[in-house]
């Protein structure tokens, strides 16, 4: 079963004074200065996001920890809906007890068997498979088929299960001392149930529009992945070729040192032939540009003039 089943359906947060006076009191602080994290000032709603997206995945919306409203109601409400860990890494790695059955580092949440219904078209040259490893693990959340907070190794001694249920995750406590009472998915039920635009409940208000984050199982409007790198490339073709090679990778070796680098755009291999996977264009903890602000999107690099779309095709 899934472990992003709802406990249940009601939502806890009728009460909008309590919210409201969250709301208040932040903005307070700010005036006052008493909140000595400038960011969290900035962060109400003159930015797309509340996040820098500087420096560290931290400041990242891949820190499923946020709170950025501290003492107003987001902090609170995610408290509601998923496990605060305390700790950045774990919703995707633990140092022990990984899931050895998934060709990624040290990962840290189950894999379901689920079919994709893959890409297609009359004009492509290779035949989409299923997702390989450095897919499925985004699709581990980006499917919205698990809770975002389901992982097999919670921080602590004894809290390690194979196949988190939603019972196993509710052993968890909060810092904030809220249990959550769901564990959502990112799909349009659950997380996207604020997270979507025209939103009008006060404690809905404010939250980001993730709609096409959610990409579901349905890959059929997506760049394939799970899909090979043609074999005949180079000058004359469609097809530029990756000039860097290393165990299990083909890469484009853009700085010509022989080491695959996070910035560098690259193709899986598991055994069949490179392959571009979410990760040949993503690097989920976020790299960085010219400067110290990430890439949108957690691309390896900035898409200016198709940069990232021409590293591969050749048009
Ligand atoms: C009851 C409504 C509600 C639900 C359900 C909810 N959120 Fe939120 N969330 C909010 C609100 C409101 C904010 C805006 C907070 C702010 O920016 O201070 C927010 C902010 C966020 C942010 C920060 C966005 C940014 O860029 O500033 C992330 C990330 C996030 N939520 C993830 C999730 C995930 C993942 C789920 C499902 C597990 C979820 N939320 C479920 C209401 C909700
Ligand atoms: C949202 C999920 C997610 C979070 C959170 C996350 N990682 Fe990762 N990490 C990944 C994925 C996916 C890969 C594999 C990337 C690939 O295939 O290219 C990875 C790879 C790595 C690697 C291998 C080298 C590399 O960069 O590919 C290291 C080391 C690593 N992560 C450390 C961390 C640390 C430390 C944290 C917390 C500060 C963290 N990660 C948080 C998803 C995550
Ligand atoms: C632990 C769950 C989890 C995993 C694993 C995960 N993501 Fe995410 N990701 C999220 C959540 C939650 C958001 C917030 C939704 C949003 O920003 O639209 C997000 C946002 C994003 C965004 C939008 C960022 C922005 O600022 O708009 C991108 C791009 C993304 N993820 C790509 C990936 C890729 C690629 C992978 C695999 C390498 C991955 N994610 C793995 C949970 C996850
Ligand atoms: C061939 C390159 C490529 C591959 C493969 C790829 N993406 Fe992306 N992705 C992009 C680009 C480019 C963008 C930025 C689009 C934009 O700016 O509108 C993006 C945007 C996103 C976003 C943010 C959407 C938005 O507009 O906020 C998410 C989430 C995401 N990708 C997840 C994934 C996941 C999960 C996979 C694997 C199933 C994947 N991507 C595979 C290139 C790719
Ligand atoms: C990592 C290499 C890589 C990158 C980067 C990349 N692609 Fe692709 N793309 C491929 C491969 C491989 C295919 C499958 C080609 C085939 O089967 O003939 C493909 C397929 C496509 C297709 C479908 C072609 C068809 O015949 O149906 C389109 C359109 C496309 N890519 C556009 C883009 C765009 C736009 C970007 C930038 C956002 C991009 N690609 C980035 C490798 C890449």
């Amino acid at each position: 079963m899934p472990a992003s089943t709802h406990n249940t359906a009601a939502n806890p947060w009728p009460d909008r004074r309590l919210l409201l006076r969250g709301k208040a009191l932040q903005r307070l602080s700010c005036v006052l200065g008493l909140v000595l994290l400038a960011g969290e000032c900035l962060a109400d709603g003159d930015l797309t996001t509340g996040f820098s997206n500087q420096a560290t995945i931290r400041n990242t919306r891949h820190n499923l920890t946020q709170r950025q409203a501290t003492g107003g109601p987001a902090g609170v409400i995610m408290d509601t809906y998923r496990n605060d860990y305390g700790q950045v890494c774990v919703y995707c790695h633990t140092p022990h007890g990984s899931n050895a059955s998934v060709a990624a580092p040290l990962w840290n949440r189950s894999i379901p068997s689920t079919t994709y219904n893959v890409y297609s078209s009359n004009s492509l040259t290779q035949t989409p498979s299923q997702p390989g490893s450095a897919s499925l693990i985004c699709l581990s959340c980006h499917d919205g088929q698990q809770a975002v907070d389901a992982v097999m190794n919670m921080p602590g001694s004894g809290r390690y299960n194979a196949t988190p249920s939603p019972g196993f995750l509710s052993t968890w406590s909060n810092p904030s001392g809220l249990g959550p009472f769901a564990h959502l998915g990112l799909n349009e039920a659950e997380c996207l149930g604020c997270h979507s635009p025209g939103q009008t409940p006060i404690y809905k208000v404010g939250a980001a529009d993730f709609t096409i984050a959610a990409i579901g199982t349905d890959l059929r409007d997506d760049h394939p992945v799970g899909v090979k790198f043609p074999a005949a490339n180079g000058n004359g073709t469609d097809w530029k070729t990756p000039g860097g090679s290393v165990t299990g990778a083909k890469f484009f070796d853009e700085n010509g040192n022989g080491r695959m680098e996070k910035g560098e755009i690259r193709l899986y291999d598991y055994g069949g032939g490179p392959s571009v996977e979410c990760g040949s264009c993503h690097d989920p903890h976020g790299v960085a540009t010219v400067g110290t602000i990430f890439n949108a999107t957690f691309l390896r690099k900035p898409n200016s003039g198709s940069a990232v779309c021409l590293t591969c095709h050749s048009k």
